[in-house]
């Protein structure tokens, strides 16, 4: 993800800092964040609690971005350790206090993801909360390429476009393009190729019973679950 921060500081990360700081009042030990990405979140959750947070972020170029961000903070160097491992081979020293998972899920297919819930149950405390971001909606129709941002870096123009490629039942196969142009002109390209699951509500409701979480309560848009205690 190229331009990762320019282009979700415009998508769901703004919102997230509204709705995830009430969601962890009270939370003060210990965070896991699944898929902290660049770190933008990451500094979400070091704003909102005095805990420590351990950070998982398999991809590299992700992970360097994420470093960088905390070598210009020497309060996070301090209380943030990263882990570059995936979600289901994280090994704590003791169980969290509570987990946030944001903009990961989608990335998991069902497989993945029904292996996930009782590995996060696992390496929370008893009652520990996990925070994750979901709204159920219809899944986009296959069509052509369409920009969904541009932004003005110096000269330059930085613009991703994306294009579903293929939909079958909870996954979707997509494109981005990552394209800057000078003066109109391209100077650079690079493509993503991916694919994303969104299960129903009811279906994760049904993966996270299963697995020993009861719901709890949370904004549209979030989901706050407990493991039982
Ligand atoms: C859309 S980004 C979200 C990053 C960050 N949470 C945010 O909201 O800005 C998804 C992140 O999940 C990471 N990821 C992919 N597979 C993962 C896995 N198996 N375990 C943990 N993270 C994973 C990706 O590398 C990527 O950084």
């Amino acid at each position: 993800m190229p331009f990762y921060d320019l282009w979700h500081e415009d998508g769901h990360v703004p919102e997230i800092r509204e709705l995830l700081p009430p969601l962890l009042k009270g939370v003060q030990r210990s965070v896991l964040e699944i898929g902290a990405g660049t770190g933008l979140i990451t500094r979400v959750i070091a704003q909102a609690t005095p805990a420590e947070i351990f950070a998982v972020e398999p991809a590299l170029a992700m992970r360097s971005v994420l470093l960088s961000r905390l070598a210009e903070d020497p309060a996070l160097l301090e209380r943030v350790t990263v882990l570059p491992c995936g979600a289901h081979d994280v090994d704590l020293d003791e169980p969290a206090e509570a987990i946030v998972m944001i903009s990961v899920l989608y990335g998991f297919d069902p497989a993945e993801r029904e292996r996930l819930w009782p590995v996060l149950a696992g390496l929370l405390e008893p009652g520990g909360l996990l925070l994750f971001n979901h709204r159920e909606r219809p899944q986009g129709e296959p069509g052509e390429l369409e920009p969904m941002g541009s932004y003005q870096v110096g000269r330059h123009t930085y613009q991703v476009l994306g294009q579903v490629l293929e939909v079958s039942g909870e996954k979707s196969r997509y494109r981005h393009l990552y394209q800057i142009t000078r003066n109109g002109t391209l100077i650079s390209e690079d493509e993503v190729l991916g694919e994303t699951h969104r299960p129903s509500t009811a279906r994760l409701r049904a993966e996270l019973e299963a697995a020993g979480f009861v719901p709890d309560d949370a904004p549209d848009g979030m989901q706050a679950w407990r493991r039982a205690g």
